[in-house]
């Protein structure tokens, strides 16, 4: 059996934070982010959570996919943020939207987590196991940013993304995904302290973004290379490049890596930042509401982040 995707949703907070109040914050400016990340806003959650936010997405692609909730065997949710760890997201996103049927667990995969959902799904449908599976990255990051902070609070946003994946008959896509835990001090945050230490900075994000750009631009090209070749698929053959909206240096850089042109590779980190394992899904509802996705249509799904954790996926639009 293989997976397609039958319906996507999402879900973005109202409160809208611009360069500019983030320039009365730290030590920066608009130009200067919008210069090195091509960012130009993010949204951050007042009134919704990371749970809120994931059950909102996940309504939406239902209706997308017009399915009912009781037809879903299983609810993946790709989070590092949420407010609550017991019970899972992905259990209180069951008791939300009333998918009774359906199993469900989180991932921790970081960025890289929608990939790793997705992929998971995958294989319960190839299995045959499952047939229905809402796959969701949602991420409330404003709450583990250090607001003072001038190398990470300008890159992350909150908001949620979704879909719905089916199985179809057919050949399995083969994915990929890999991780480098060496490499893991690039990009960490701590939940709890020594009880002797005071709460300190290690409770929030910390990032070595120099080296978290080089294993992006390395990686990304490498791992897209690598399910193309397994699926036995040329550049050509594919239609969009929906990668992790992390900076748009790093997108334009994977581009000329691969030499793909750029109008291939659909951003949205101008308005919404770096959601972390939301940004893909998020891009992919835009993408699909807009039509832009079109029956038949390659497209290859790629993320990564801290772990470090990296992966691939094609899919073909439905
Ligand atoms: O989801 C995965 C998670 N993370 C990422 O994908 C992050 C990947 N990395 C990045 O996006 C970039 O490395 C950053 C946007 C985080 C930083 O951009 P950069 O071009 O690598 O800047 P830098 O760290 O090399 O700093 C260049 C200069 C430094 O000043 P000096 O030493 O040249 O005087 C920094 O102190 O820019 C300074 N700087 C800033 N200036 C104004 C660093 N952050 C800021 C800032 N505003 N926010």
């Amino acid at each position: 059996m293989r997976a397609r995707i039958s319906g996507t949703g999402s879900c973005i907070p109202l409160h809208r934070l611009d360069n500019e109040a983030i320039s009365r914050m730290v030590d920066t400016s608009d130009a200067w982010i919008r210069e090195r990340t091509g960012i130009e806003s993010r949204h951050v959650i007042c009134e919704e959570s990371t749970v809120s936010m994931a059950a909102e997405a996940a309504e939406r692609a239902l209706q997308n996919a017009g399915m009912d909730p009781e037809e879903i065997d299983m609810i993946l949710v790709s989070t590092i943020s949420s407010e609550v760890i017991l019970p899972c997201t992905a259990c209180e996103v069951q008791r939300r939207i009333g998918a009774v049927n359906a199993a469900g667990f989180d991932i921790n995969a970081a960025c890289a987590g929608f990939l790793v959902a997705y992929q998971t799904a995958e294989m319960y449908i190839a299995s045959g196991m499952y047939r229905n599976i809402l796959v969701i990255g949602s991420e409330g990051l404003s709450h583990l940013v250090n607001w003072k902070d001038r190398g990470t609070c300008i890159l992350f946003g909150d908001g949620a993304g979704a879909a719905v994946v089916t199985s179809q008959s057919g050949e399995r896509l083969e994915g990929a995904c890999h991780s480098d835990g060496k490499k893991g001090t690039a990009l960490t945050c701590r939940t709890r302290y020594n009880e002797d230490e005071m709460p300190d900075d290690r409770c929030y994000m910390q990032m070595d973004g120099q080296a978290v750009f080089r294993f992006a631009v390395k990686k990304v090209p490498e791992v897209i290379e690598e399910v193309l070749e397994k699926n036995h698929l040329s550049k050509d053959e594919i239609d969009w490049f929906i990668l992790h909206q992390a900076n748009g240096r790093i997108l334009e850089s994977v581009a000329r890596r691969l030499e793909v042109g750029i109008e291939k590779f659909p951003m949205n980190l101008q308005e919404y930042g770096n959601t972390s394992s939301a940004s893909v899904p998020i891009l992919l509802d835009e993408m699909n509401r807009k039509g832009c996705l079109k029956p038949g249509q390659n497209i290859v799904m790629a993320a990564f982040g801290a772990g470090l954790t990296w992966g691939a996926s094609i899919i073909q639009w439905q």
